[in-house]
């Protein structure tokens, strides 16, 4: 299993969760995270501020899901989330070692499937 891990822009949200619904992905966390990625979040809010760095609302997903679907996992996300401007965001693939549906105590790929 794979654990996908998306930060999006605040915005994105309703697209990335509509287009994995589309795909079949029906289990998901989802976070309001702040954070930073090269421009140090200067350039997104004040542009020319000369603060040193500032924290951005992003949304972030988890996913977990079977290895086999994890790229398509991955493209949809980041075609869903893409605005082609600076902060769009980033997408993190982790191995997932163990997964449990507690209602049922399946384990691993069919504790994560549909
Ligand atoms: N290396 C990283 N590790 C963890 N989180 C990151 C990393 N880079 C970016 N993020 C997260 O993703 C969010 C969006 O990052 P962002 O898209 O601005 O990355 P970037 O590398 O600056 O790319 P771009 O130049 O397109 O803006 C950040 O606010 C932060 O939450
Ligand atoms: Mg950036």
């Amino acid at each position: 299993m794979k654990l996908v891990v998306a930060i999006v822009k605040p915005a994105m949200t309703n697209a990335v969760m509509d287009a994995l619904s589309a795909i079949g992905v029906s289990g998901m966390t989802v976070t309001e995270v702040k954070g930073h990625g090269r421009q140090k979040g200067q350039t997104e809010i004040y542009r020319g501020a000369e603060y040193q760095v500032t924290l951005v609302p992003k949304v972030r997903f988890d996913i977990a899901v079977a290895d086999d679907i994890a790229d398509k996992v991955v493209e949809t996300i980041g075609k869903a989330a893409k605005t082609g401007k600076i902060g769009d965001g980033k997408i993190f693939v982790l191995d997932l070692e163990q997964a449990v549906r507690i209602r049922t105590g399946e384990r691993d790929a069919e504790a994560v499937a549909t």
